[in-house]
């Protein structure tokens, strides 16, 4: 019997399957029930009891050597198979569905309400120079104004900032000179600012600019009356309070009721009621005049506003950092049918 182990373990150690299907035939062959392995076993009742202990480690061995064998074997098809059977190169991909974020549909929305009352796209560049952002806009150097927007430096001299709102865009229009203007710039911005559930150093605005003969205030409330009955519902109050911002003068700030409490006072409006949603005023006859514009002739509103602001009251979320985390969880809930 001894000669017998012997003969089938040197058999086995040379075995090289080359394909799975020979693989399979030599695990039948000795490791089946009926195998040569199986068969040993049946003659080891006939072996005298003497020898008994050294013939069953040699069989104990070989069966384990065996299986080993088929386990080790095993694995280059395994690696094989995903190589060149499963993946087949030339079938269409798994189509991705993704979603519509948020914040793109909200900007959307808010684009064609304003699309539809005329005013048409416009954009400019997200890395700017100060002249854009801050003095044709009337926040002189190291006028105390600056300071309501904490600026990313990108180059000290000459000045290149990441704009801190959309105005800039407005002043790029208005430097073509070609009037009437109407347009609105949303974008990304970017103030140096910690980031909490309220702010984030990165989000997006929406500015509008009217500049035609006879532009009045009158024009400005009812421009921002209409956008806010069709985007927050008819329902919604609306309140103006007076403000300040170099650019504009008149200015002001509108408030709309608290859609989260319906104005009966919750964390979000600080108990008041009212939520500020925009700032917005006439245009300084003086930005006009540094643009080239006659500013004797023409008048001008201007108005801008943060779309996360405006997308969290929409859909009632209570930290600003969820847009930017890209949780599927978060954003699976904005599906579009
Ligand atoms: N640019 C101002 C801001 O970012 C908003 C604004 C735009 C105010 C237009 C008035 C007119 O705070």
């Amino acid at each position: 019997m001894r000669d017998k182990i012997q003969k089938i373990l040197s058999d086995i150690e040379v075995f090289n399957a080359e394909t799975k299907d020979s693989l399979e035939k030599f695990r039948i062959e000795y490791l089946s029930k009926k195998g040569v392995i199986a068969g040993l076993f049946n003659d080891f009742k006939q072996v005298a009891p003497e020898m008994r202990k050294e013939m069953g480690i040699m069989l104990n061995d070989l069966k384990t050597r065996a299986q080993n064998i088929i386990d080790e074997q095993q694995k280059k098809f395994e690696n094989t198979q995903t190589a060149t059977e499963s993946v087949d190169m030339t079938m269409p991909v798994e189509s991705v569905s993704g979603t519509i974020h948020p914040l793109t549909i909200v900007r959307n929305e808010i684009n064609t309400i304003f699309e539809r009352l005329g005013f048409v796209i416009s954009e400019g560049p997200e890395i700017e120079d100060d002249f854009h952002v801050f003095s044709a806009l009337n926040f002189p150097p190291d006028h105390p104004a600056r300071d309501m927007q904490d600026t990313f430096f990108v180059t000290k001299a000459p000045d290149v900032v990441l704009r801190t709102h959309t105005s800039s865009v407005q002043v790029r229009a208005m430097e073509k000179g070609k009037l009437p203007i109407r347009i609105i710039a949303p974008g990304r911005v970017f103030r140096n600012e910690a980031i909490s559930a309220r702010a984030h150093c990165i989000f997006h605005q929406i500015e509008g600019l009217y500049i035609d003969e006879n532009v009045s205030f009158a024009d400005l409330k009812q421009t921002l009356y209409h956008f806010v009955k069709e985007f927050f519902g008819e329902d919604t109050k609306v309140r103006f309070r007076p403000s300040y911002f170099p650019f504009t003068e008149t200015s002001a700030e509108m408030d709309i009721s608290c859609k989260i409490c319906g104005g009966k006072g919750c964390n979000v409006c600080k108990h008041t009621g009212w939520v500020e949603i925009l700032g917005c005023g006439i245009c300084d006859p003086n930005i006009l005049k540094s643009s080239g514009i006659d500013s004797e002739k023409y008048t001008g509103f201007a108005f801008g506003m943060g779309i996360e602001r405006i997308a969290m009251l929409k859909y009632q979320i209570n930290d600003l950092r969820l847009f930017f985390e890209n949780d599927i969880r978060f954003l699976k809930q904005f599906e579009q049918a």
